[in-house]
């Protein structure tokens, strides 16, 4: 189907999100808590945009929108700017060490925010990505605590989770490069918890830690192994195997 998008049109699928489809044809939309992995959050409302589906006009967060007819978006409207304009200030205000944020700020025309500090890493502007990536792997050792200025991210009590498995899958999903990890000498340190790094049998790289390692085996039933693979060595040794397969049908001239 079609969509218009500041009044060229565009092909979308049925329900794909509007930000997606803005994204592939390199229309700007500015977003923080959205990834491709979890999509749908919708927290930090920086990708809001005006449109008109079937006759009714509303503002919606794009990353959460999804297509399901012919619908007219606008995305830099004098309405859109002025509410993201405010949008920016409270996530400025929220998270004062964003650098993303504070370019958007200055490109706003806002000045920092001095009336009142968060107690919180100033980074976070708590999107929830984090939580919800630990949720779907079936970990749950972190949520959202306390309330107002002093809502955070953290493990029960601040202390080192018993159910983390060090996946860092936390980490990785984190717009704003909040969540901390630290790896030395064969060791993973996130969550104020150290965890053992197991190394690759191929190339002989830390890649995960031995709780993870354990929890995958668990959760998908897998038998016992020497050999241990990263990434990347899984990756090659499927390349490999198709270059054998090639070998096979085309022989290599010498
Ligand atoms: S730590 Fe990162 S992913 Fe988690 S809520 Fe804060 S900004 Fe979002
Ligand atoms: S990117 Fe859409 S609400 Fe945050």
């Amino acid at each position: 189907m079609k969509v218009m998008i500041d009044g060229k049109k565009y092909d979308a699928e049925y329900g794909e999100y509007i930000l997606n489809v803005a994204r592939r044809n390199a229309v700007n939309i500015p977003a923080l808590c959205h990834s491709d992995a979890l999509p749908g959050q919708g927290n930090c409302r920086m990708c809001i945009v005006e449109i008109v589906d079937k006759g009714r006009k509303s503002i919606v967060a794009s990353c959460a929108y999804p297509i399901t007819g012919e619908i007219e978006i606008v995305t830099n409207s004098e309405r859109i700017y002025r509410i993201r304009k405010t949008i920016v200030r409270l996530l400025s205000a929220s998270a004062p060490d964003n650098e993303y944020i504070n370019r958007l700020r200055k490109e706003y025309d806002i000045p920092p925010e001095t009336r009142f500090k968060v107690d919180r890493d100033g980074k976070c502007i708590l999107c929830g990505l984090c939580v919800r990536a630990c949720d779907e792997i079936g970990v749950s050792a972190i949520s959202t605590v306390n309330r107002g200025t002093t809502k955070r991210v953290s493990t029960p009590f601040d202390e080192p989770s018993t159910v983390c498995i060090g996946c860092g899958a936390c980490a990785y999903i984190c717009p704003t490069g909040t969540i901390e990890v630290n790896e030395d000498e064969g060791r993973r340190v996130i969550w104020n918890k150290t965890f053992e790094l197991l190394k690759c049998s191929e190339c002989g790289e830390y890649f995960i830690t031995r709780e993870q390692y354990e929890y995958i085996k668990k959760r998908y039933d897998l038998a016992d192994t020497n050999e241990l693979l990263c990434d990347k060595c899984k990756k090659k040794g499927i390349g490999d195997k198709l270059t054998n397969v090639l070998h096979n049908v085309i022989p290599v001239q010498k």
